[in-house]
C-alpha cells in the first residue's frame, strides 16, 4: 500500500516537472525492451486493455527487429522450401498503427544501458549507431537470450530482421549444399532440427537427395535421459538420423576444404560438411546493472515478476528463465506482467503471475509425428503432431503480431 502511495506521489510530481518543462504531453510512459513473444505480447495488452483509462499512458517498445521472429520455426525454416519468409516473420509496426498516434512509439534499435537511479535507457538506433536517451516510468525487460557461443544458427534472432533473414537463407544454401550434418546438442532444438533434417533428407524418393543426419548427444539419451528419450530416439530412428550419446563436443576446427572438424570427448573426430550446434542460450541482459542480475546472469524476478529490488522494472519470457525457457511460460508470464502494470497504474494490488501447473514437454520429430508428455504421462505421437508438429505454431503469428490474440 505505502508502495502503491508513494509510487502515486511521485508519479504526481513528475507530472508537474515534465508539464513544467516541455509540455511534450508525455505523463506516463512505459518502455518495454524486446520485440518478440513476450514484449510484444506486454505492449499490445497495455495499449488495449490499460490505455483506454489511463489516458496518459504511452507505450515505447524497443527491439533490435523490425519483423517479429517466429523462431519456435527455425528448426523447419533452414530446410529449402518448406516454409516462406512471411511465415516466420512479419513486421512489428502495422499491428500498432490501430492505436491512438501519440499512445505508441517503436524504436528499432538495441538497449545498450539502463539507469534505474536515473529512470533512463541508452538506445543505439540506425545503421550509424547513433544513441538515443529515453526515459521511462515504468520499464519492462524482455529481451531474451542468444544463442552461447555460436552466431551462426539461426535459432534466435539477435540482431536486425535483415540480419536473421539473410542467416536463414545462409544456412539453407549450406543444408542444399551438405551431404553429411551434424547437430550438435541433443535438448529440443537439436532433437527438432535433426528430425527435420532426417525428415527431408533421411530416406528421400530421389537416392541422390539422401543427406546424412548426426545428432550429437552429451548425456547417454536425448533430451537429458528424459522420460521420452526412448520414445524420441526410436521416431529419429524412422527418420535415419544416427544419435551418438555421450558424445559431447570439445572443439571444432575448419578445415582447409570448408569442411568442419568435429571433435568429441572419447577423443574420436568427425568430418562434416555442416557443423549445427544448438547448445545453451544466454540471457540477453549485459545492458541491465548486475545488481538486477542472477547469478547466471538472468533478471532476477519475485513473484509478481517485478524486478528485485525495484518498484517500477518487470520481466517475463526467457530473460527471467522460471524455470526454463519456454514460448508457453513466456507467454504466461507477459499476460501477468501486463495485469500488474495495469494495477499498478489504477493503484490497485498486484497478483503473483501463475503460469502452468504441470511440467509439459513436446517435441516434433519431422513434419509427421512428434513425441511429448504432459506431466509424467506420455503423449501420442499424433497428438504433438497435431498440437505443435503440423505447424511449429505459425499460424499464431499474425495474430500475436497485431494484437488480435490477447
Ligand atoms: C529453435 C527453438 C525452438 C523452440 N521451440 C519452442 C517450442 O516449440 N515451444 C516452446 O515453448 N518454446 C520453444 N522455444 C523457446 C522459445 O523460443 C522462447 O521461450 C521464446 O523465444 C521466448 O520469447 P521472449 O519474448 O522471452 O524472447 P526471445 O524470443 O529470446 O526474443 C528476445 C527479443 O529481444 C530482442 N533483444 C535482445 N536484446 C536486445 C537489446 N539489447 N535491445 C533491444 N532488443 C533486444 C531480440 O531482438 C528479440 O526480439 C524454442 C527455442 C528455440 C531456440
Ligand atoms: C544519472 O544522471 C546523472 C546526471 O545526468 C549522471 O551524471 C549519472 O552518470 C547518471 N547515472 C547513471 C547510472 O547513468
Ligand atoms: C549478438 O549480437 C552482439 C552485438 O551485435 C554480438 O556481439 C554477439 O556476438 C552476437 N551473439 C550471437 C550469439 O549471435
Ligand atoms: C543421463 O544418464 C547417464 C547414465 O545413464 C548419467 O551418467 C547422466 O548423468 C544422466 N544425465 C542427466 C542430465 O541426467
Ligand atoms: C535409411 O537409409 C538407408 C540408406 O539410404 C535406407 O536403405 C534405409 O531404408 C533407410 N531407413 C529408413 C528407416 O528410412
Amino acid at each position: 500500500m505505502w508502495r502503491n502511495l508513494s509510487s502515486t506521489r511521485s508519479r504526481t510530481l513528475k507530472y508537474i516537472l515534465r508539464v513544467t518543462i516541455s509540455n511534450s504531453g508525455v505523463l506516463i510512459a512505459v518502455i518495454v525492451l524486446g520485440g518478440a513473444y513476450a514484449g510484444v505480447q506486454v505492449a499490445h495488452r497495455l495499449l488495449k486493455y490499460t490505455k483506454p483509462q489511463v489516458k496518459d499512458l504511452k507505450v515505447i517498445l524497443v527491439s533490435k527487429n523490425s519483423h517479429f521472429y517466429w523462431n519456435l520455426a527455425a528448426v523447419r525454416a533452414i530446410v529449402p522450401g518448406i516454409l516462406s519468409e512471411d511465415q516466420y516473420a512479419r513486421p512489428i509496426a502495422p499491428g500498432f498503427a490501430k492505436y491512438p498516434a501519440d499512445a505508441f512509439e517503436f524504436i528499432v534499435g538495441s538497449a545498450e544501458d539502463v539507469s534505474t537511479a536515473n529512470k533512463t535507457v541508452r538506445v543505439k538506433v540506425g545503421a550509424d549507431g547513433s544513441e538515443r536517451d529515453l526515459t521511462y516510468d515504468y520499464l519492462v525487460v524482455a529481451t531474451g537470450t542468444r544463442n552461447a557461443g555460436a552466431t551462426d544458427v539461426p535459432w534466435k534472432n539477435n540482431g536486425t530482421h535483415e540480419e536473421i533473414t539473410a542467416l536463414l537463407a545462409e544456412t539453407q544454401q549450406k543444408v542444399k549444399a551438405a551431404k553429411h550434418i551434424v547437430v550438435a546438442g541433443a535438448g529440443a532444438t537439436g532433437v527438432e532440427t535433426a528430425a527435420e533434417l532426417g525428415f527431408e533428407y533421411g530416406n528421400p524418393k530421389d537416392a541422390a537427395a539422401k543427406k546424412e543426419i548426426i545428432l550429437l548427444s552429451a548425456d547417454k539419451e536425448v533430451l537429458n535421459n528424459d522420460s521420452i528419450a526412448g520414445n524420441v530416439a526410436a521416431e529419429l530412428k524412422k527418420l535415419n538420423v544416427t544419435i551418438r550419446g555421450s558424445a559431447r563436443v570439445l572443439s571444432t576446427n575448419t578445415l582447409p576444404d570448408g569442411k568442419t572438424e568435429v571433435v568429441i570427448e572419447n577423443g574420436e573426430n568427425i568430418i562434416t560438411d555442416l557443423y549445427l550446434p544448438t547448445m545453451g542460450m544466454t540471457p540477453n541482459t549485459d545492458f541491465l546493472p548486475a545488481a538486477l542480475l542472477t547469478d547466471k546472469k538472468f533478471v532476477d524476478i519475485d513473484e509478481f515478476y517485478s524486478v528485485k529490488g525495484t518498484d517500477n522494472v518487470w520481466a517475463a519470457g526467457d530473460v527471467v528463465w522460471k524455470p526454463r525457457g519456454s514460448f508457453v511460460l513466456a507467454d504466461k508470464q507477459a499476460a501477468g506482467v501486463a495485469k500488474n502494470i495495469d494495477a499498478v497504474l489504477k493503484g490497485k494490488a498486484q497478483t503473483p503471475v501463475k503460469t502452468i501447473p504441470i511440467d509439459v514437454l513436446m517435441v516434433a520429430t519431422g513434419r509427421s509425428r512428434g513425441a511429448g508428455r504432459m506431466g509424467p504421462v506420455k503423449a501420442f505421437s499424433m497428438m504433438v503432431y497435431l498440437i505443435k508438429g503440423k505447424t511449429l505454431g505459425v499460424e499464431k503469428l499474425p495474430a500475436w503480431v497485431d494484437g488480435t490474440s490477447f
